[in-house]
């Protein structure tokens, strides 16, 4: 290693660089990816403890493998707080396999100098086609038509069975106009919808929207402020009609006031690609809701999106422990 102990900087999080080379790093890397990536960490001489169970490493072995390492290449299940980066002083870099950060303590790794970097951009349009497929999913009753068939529930073709919602011609809510609010306004536009927007900087506000969209599509960050921003009073804005749809963060919604919106029939239906938490536990109240679909984190989930995300966050280690800034640093 050059440079030594005491020469981590600190000051904003997107100039965190180490300012030093780690020429052999041990990176812990907390799951098995897609692609080749990780051989690039490899070729460039790093030492690679790689977690290879189905499952996330427990919390006890995510800390003594971190305890162990130099750099850090975690996925959003792995939670990454101050406590953690305390027993673990060697380590220099942080790469998370995810475009969201919210399961690092940021502030803490900031305050220590490790920079941290997420995988952005790559994985917005398969995300903003799971929100598509469950719009259409949702509107257009999929699931229950595939389950019927299967049950030999299918009698014929019949007048007014499994009637749905069209979507063309309905209105749109995203809230977030991130890179994927974005790409699905897109998609919803080829689709015929009319789309309005809430952000912190644009669009309408999320009052009017909630109470003017036939569909409301999440793309928020999950942080403090988001937490719960659909909560009972959010959900009773919305039209009887509606739907909410969600691949986002699971926090980001009220779910306890989402099944008691679902079972009183105060919104229309719900479709989930993410809840809080991940996966619910078999008897949570919303697997009993009606009218709703929920999907198990599926937005990135395709090869060339987790192969591209690998790479992002392999880039991102280079980086860092060559001393430069990483290319996607969290923000
Ligand atoms: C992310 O990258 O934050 C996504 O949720 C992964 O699918």
């Amino acid at each position: 290693m050059k440079g030594g102990p005491g020469t981590r900087p600190y000051g904003r999080r997107a100039e965190i660089c180490l300012r030093e080379t780690i020429a052999v790093a041990r990176v812990f890397v907390t799951r098995r990816l897609p692609g080749d990536a990780l051989d690039r960490l490899r070729a460039a001489g790093h030492e690679l403890d790689v977690w290879s169970e189905r499952l996330p490493p427990p919390p006890e072995v995510l800390r003594e493998r971190t305890v162990r390492a130099d750099a850090l290449l975690c996925m959003l299940t792995d939670p990454v707080d101050a406590e953690l980066l305390d027993a673990a002083p060697r380590l220099r870099a942080i790469a998370n396999y995810a475009v969201g950060s919210d399961n690092i303590d940021l502030e803490a790794a900031r305050a220590r100098g490790i920079p941290v970097g997420v995988t952005p951009g790559v994985l917005t349009d398969a995300t903003a086609d799971i929100a598509f497929a469950l719009i259409l999913a949702i509107a257009r009753r999929l699931p229950e038509g595939e389950v019927a068939v299967r049950a030999g529930e299918w009698l014929t073709w019949e007048p007014d069975w499994l009637l749905g919602r069209d979507v063309h011609g309905a209105t749109l809510g995203i809230v977030g106009r991130g890179r994927i609010g974005a790409a699905v306004a897109r998609r919803a536009t080829g689709f015929g919808m009319n789309v309005v927007h809430h952000s912190r900087s644009s669009g309408i506000p999320l009052e009017e929207l909630l109470a003017q969209a036939d569909f409301v599509s999440l793309h928020l960050p999950l942080t403090p402020e988001t937490r719960h921003r659909i909560d009972a009073a959010a959900l009773e804005r919305m039209r009887p009609t509606a739907y909410l749809v969600n691949t986002a963060r699971g926090g980001i919604v009220d779910q306890d006031a989402l099944a008691a919106a679902l079972h009183a029939g105060t919104i229309a239906g719900a479709g989930l690609d993410v809840t809080d938490p991940e996966p619910l536990p078999p008897d949570h109240p919303l697997l009993d809701a009606p009218n709703l679909i929920v999907l198990p984190h599926l937005g990135s989930a395709t090869h060339a999106t987790r192969g591209a995300m690998a790479d992002l966050a392999v880039d991102n280690l280079l980086a860092a422990l060559d001393g430069r800034p990483m290319p996607h640093p969290a923000t």
